[in-house]
């Protein structure tokens, strides 16, 4: 059985990208089959960052074939920036990367309607996107009548297609005006003469991945799923409407992808010793103070796409062992400890409190969630630099102990650590990492009153 994903538990920027980049070299497959520009990835090596948004962070590594498939939102002119900043530092990409011509396209209307209606939820709050167009780029896509796919490019009636749509886009615009802010009219002829230079360019890179894909199955061939974002910003199960516009969680490697479940045998929970969250939206366990801080400025907490600073706050094990169970994850790979060394004390959130009543599982309702007081459990912190470390039993005990108690928490074992940004900083505690059948959660620790 030839899959494995890799899906971020929490809010995004747990380094899916430095595991991914990993575990490339155990797979002849890197797919990406959601979001888009608003993913950021990372990748150190040798010295060398490279920063992935649209391109699986597989790239890197030859012998590898990068797929981008039909559930991601695609901008033309992304992809190409990366392609060229790949090639000018000496990666070939050639037949290395393929794009769906299922894929739809963000165009500058997606990117206008994104910033203008950001800040509109009832009450004036904003999601705090990133500006790049995906929301209105999948809304489209749900639409279908003003959705123009990557498949289309090269469709006679193209022009005429994409005229179409910014007639309407336009009519719509004329009437958006908020606090004197508006969207200037579109111009469809020279829109077009951009676009149609960009399909030429990546013309030899498009495919229909689908079939590819299944084609590639059958073949024995061994896949990585890359998940972008975090499952807690999944359009279905997460921290609605603070979230990003599609399955970011495990539930999505088969939608967007065209591969069977059944061919996913791996699951890879990816998580930071400590949470962090990019834009708006609850965060229980956030800390406005000098733990935040130190988690801020020891893990460079600055947004890789939008270099925001990210809010940071304590372990949250009421989420993530919720995303856990809700990705179905074989192991965990625990990210960033070295990050927690220089604390006193560390805490995990364990339980919730909403008016006063203690609660283990994760509210479906934003309201509640804002509601929710975290329940720490306070362990000893360490002093010792991690980042040279490279078993798991030279790690101080303390974080030991740290990490078994999170795997309790989530109810699965911690497979993979990382002490640093770099490729080799990384404890690959069972060197094989293999899945295993579906096996039930154990109970949850703290059992509460039941869900609701
Ligand atoms: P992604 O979006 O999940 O791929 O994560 P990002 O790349 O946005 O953010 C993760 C950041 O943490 C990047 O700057 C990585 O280089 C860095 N990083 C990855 N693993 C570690 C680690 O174990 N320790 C530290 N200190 N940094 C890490
Ligand atoms: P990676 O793949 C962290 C957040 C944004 C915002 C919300 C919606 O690097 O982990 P969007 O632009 O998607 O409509 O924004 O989702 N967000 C991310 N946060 N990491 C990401 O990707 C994110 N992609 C989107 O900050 O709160
Ligand atoms: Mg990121």
């Amino acid at each position: 059985m030839p899959g494995t994903c890799v899906i971020g538990l929490q809010w995004g920027d747990e380094a899916k990208g430095k595991l991914v980049d990993l575990l490339t070299e155990e797979h002849d497959l890197v797919v990406r089959y959601q979001g888009g520009a608003n993913a950021g990835h990372t990748v150190v090596s040798g010295g060398q960052t490279w920063k992935l948004s649209l391109i699986p962070s597989g790239i890197l590594r030859d012998n590898v074939t990068c797929v981008v498939t039909g559930g991601v939102v695609l901008d033309p002119a992304s992809v190409i920036r990366e392609i060229d900043g790949l090639e000018k530092r000496g990666v070939t990409i050639g037949r290395k990367l393929l794009l769906s011509d299922r894929a739809h396209v963000v165009f500058p209307w997606h990117v206008s309607e994104d910033r203008f209606l950001d800040g509109s939820l009832s009450g004036g709050e904003a999601i705090g996107t990133t500006g790049r167009g995906i929301g209105p780029c999948y809304r489209d896509k749900v639409g279908r009548s003003l959705a123009i796919r990557l498949g289309d490019f090269y469709r006679p009636d193209f022009r005429d297609k994409l005229a179409h749509v910014v007639n309407v886009k336009n009519s719509l615009f004329a009437g958006w005006k908020v606090g004197g802010v508006t969207i200037e009219p579109l111009d469809a002829g020279r829109i077009h003469a951009e676009y149609a230079a960009y399909g030429e360019r990546l013309r030899p890179h498009v495919a229909d991945t689908t079939a590819f894909l299944l084609d590639e199955i059958e073949a024995g061939k061994r896949f990585l799923f890359e998940g972008a974002q975090g499952s807690l910003l999944d359009i279905d199960h997460g921290t609605f409407p603070f979230v990003t516009s599609s399955n970011s969680s495990g539930v999505g490697v088969s939608s967007g992808s065209g591969v069977p479940g059944r061919w996913i045998d791996r699951v890879i929970g990816v998580v930071k010793a400590y949470s962090t969250r990019v834009g708006g939206g609850p965060l229980p366990t956030e800390q406005i103070n000098a733990v935040g801080e130190h988690l801020r400025e020891r893990g460079h907490e600055y947004g890789t796409v939008t270099n925001r600073p990210r809010r940071c706050g304590w372990f949250d094990a009421v989420a993530a062992r919720y995303t856990a169970r809700l990705s179905g994850v074989d192991c965990l790979a625990v990210m960033l400890l070295d990050v927690l060394s220089g604390l006193d004390e560390v805490k995990i959130c364990s339980a919730y409190e909403i008016d006063g009543q203690r609660i283990s599982h994760f509210p479906s309702h934003i309201d509640d969630l804002k509601q929710a007081v975290p329940v720490y459990e306070t362990l000893p912190g360490w002093r010792d630099d991690l980042t040279g470390v490279r078993g798991y039993d030279e790690l101080p005990s303390q974080a030991r102990a740290y990490l078994d108690r999170i795997g309790e928490l989530l109810g699965r074992r911690v497979s993979i650590v990382s002490v640093g940004p770099d490729r080799a900083q990384t404890i690959l505690r069972d060197r094989n990492v293999v899945g295993s059948p579906p096996k039930p959660w154990p109970p949850h620790p703290h059992p509460s009153a039941a869900n609701v």
